[in-house]
């Protein structure tokens, strides 16, 4: 008889550790989307944020922690006072609240960065768990570059964290330096001789540095470790963390090689990877494990004359398992409210009425310009209803002219939600260029373009246009997107979603200015 699947926790911390890294930095309503996507999808935890790091992660972790139910909410805290204090502050609101304390280890580190000696770093660590502890009765504690940690070392650093409280012991592979036997062989160590360690959950978290976090993670869990730190499409330092959708479906497919079972809803990976991806504004590789364009493709005669015959002959796992409910059927302007809500469903989208109106009213002023209408426009109508950052900045029209002689020139004409009006035009090196230098001059804002790409969301020659801009404005990036037919008109409204993301920001710090000054001290 095969014994009961043991349950490997999901600790998510694409809001952390996916956030920090460059070009995925998001805003609290954006991390509000995805942490109620999260929750949706199953994850066990969501490290939410980092709360020392500023007030905006600071009142981006207490919005998750009040606003959304269902998973425990974490916050991260370096090994002192002030940061364990603020971490338990922030997810207090929360149902099940864990404060996550972090201290390097490795003796790189300890040389390095910290210039402390071993017993200064057992000490901190026990006194930060004891804090931690204190304020929280879920402690999970992470000896920072434990793989590259002396192995005693790292075995007396752990004893000390479960002796002052830890309830959870994270394990992490911080530079992706570690290889799969390696790293199972430190797992046995640990289990095997460190006081205390079987009333822990032993977790693990991997960066993908040598493209190894998802085999160094499953390694751990074959090792003893019950909980898997990971982030949608892998986003994270550096090469990034391990993908959550890979590991989480390499532990269902390959269920008889691990018994192991995780609290996933698998069909909510393939829409919660398509939402991180338009939020953040970094896209998935084609060939991306389970999620990416081609994951489910076959193109060779061969491949495709056996998936004709039967589709385990090429497929390991089926694409609805993923909730990619991809079809042919093709929805034009006959199509009525019913079959867009039913398509919008099978694509994965939970739309309450009043979203679902905005996208069916998209949908018909979409399909008037176009004759048939793929599941990427749906999509990107989906997506966009809610993803772009809405105002203060209104396109009202966008004329322009261009050929092959001489520059072009658009006019513009925006609105302001402040009630301004404004009109201009410029000239440029393509409609485009134009387009962009009009925006300026009607916003007052100059930024310096960093990154400009267009792409198709569908098929034919009436497809949309996604237009993906970066830019620079203060030392930050900002980025916009927008789908149009007119690839134009996307890159023009993608622009002024970066203004208005901007104009957000200013607006963000003033406020926040105002009310530190009238705190009273
Ligand atoms: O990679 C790492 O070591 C971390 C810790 C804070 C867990 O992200
Ligand atoms: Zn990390």
């Amino acid at each position: 008889m095969v014994a009961q699947p043991d349950r490997v926790m999901i600790f998510d911390t694409t809001l952390r550790d996916g956030e920090q890294s460059p070009g995925c930095s998001m805003t609290r309503p954006e991390k509000l989307r995805v942490a109620r996507a999260l929750a949706e999808l199953g994850v066990d935890v969501i490290e939410a944020g980092f709360p020392a790091a500023s007030k905006g992660d600071f009142d981006s972790v207490s919005a998750v922690a009040r606003e959304v139910h269902g998973p425990i909410i974490c916050g991260l805290a370096r090994c002192n006072a002030g940061d364990i204090e603020l971490a338990a502050k922030a997810v207090a609101a929360a149902e099940r609240r864990r404060v996550h304390v972090f201290l390097a280890t490795s003796a790189i580190h300890r040389q390095y960065k910290l210039n402390m000696a071993q017993d200064e770093i057992l000490r901190l660590a026990a006194e930060g768990v004891a804090r931690a502890r204190a304020l929280c009765e879920d402690v999970e504690f992470s000896p920072e570059d434990a793989s590259r940690t002396e192995i005693e070392f790292l075995a007396q650093v752990v004893e000390v964290a479960i002796a002052a409280g830890a309830t959870t012991v994270n394990i992490p592979d911080t530079v992706g330096y570690t290889v799969p036997d390696e790293f199972a062989e430190l797992f046995r160590y640990l289990r095997k001789n460190v006081r205390g360690i079987d009333n822990v959950r032993l977790s693990v978290h991997c960066h993908d540095d040598l493209g190894m976090a998802v085999a160094n993670s499953l390694t751990a869990v074959v090792a003893g470790a019950r909980q898997i730190e990971c982030t949608i499409n892998g986003i994270g330092e550096r090469a990034g963390n391990c993908s959550l959708e890979e590991v989480v479906m390499a532990l269902k497919t390959r269920a008889a090689f691990f018994n192991l079972a995780t609290n996933i809803n698998t069909q909510r990976l393939y829409p919660t990877s398509r939402l991180l991806s338009s939020i953040t504004g970094m896209p998935i590789a084609r060939n991306k494990a389970v999620v990416g364009e081609n994951a489910f493709a076959h193109e060779s005669g061969i491949h495709q004359h056996g998936m004709l015959k039967h589709h385990s002959t090429y497929e390991i796992m089926r694409p609805e398992d993923v909730g990619l409910q991809r079809s042919h059927l093709v929805l034009g302007k006959h199509s009525g409210r019913h079959a867009f809500r039913d398509r919008v469903q099978a694509l994965g989208f939970e739309l309450d009425e009043a979203d679902l109106n905005r996208a069916f009213e998209e949908f018909k002023a979409l399909a008037d310009k176009k004759k048939e209408l793929f599941d990427g426009d749906i999509e990107a109508i989906v997506l966009s209803a809610e993803g772009s950052a809405a105002g203060p900045w209104h396109l009202k029209s966008l004329a322009v002219e261009a050929g092959s002689a001489g520059p072009a020139r658009a006019t513009v004409q925006l609105e302001h939600s402040d009630g301004r009006s404004t009109e201009h035009s410029a000239s440029g090196d393509g409609p485009v260029d134009a387009a962009f230098k009009a925006i300026e001059a009607a916003s007052g804002i100059r930024v310096a373009l960093r990154k400009f790409e267009v792409h198709s969301v569908s098929e034919g020659e009436d497809a949309q246009g996604e237009a993906r801009i970066y830019v620079e404005y203060n030392q930050r990036t900002y980025r916009g997107a927008s789908v149009s037919t007119n690839i134009v008109e996307s890159a023009t409204r993608a622009f002024l979603e970066v203004i208005n993301r901007i104009e957000q920001a200013q607006a963000g710090a003033r406020s926040r200015e105002e009310r530190i000054a009238a705190t009273p001290a």
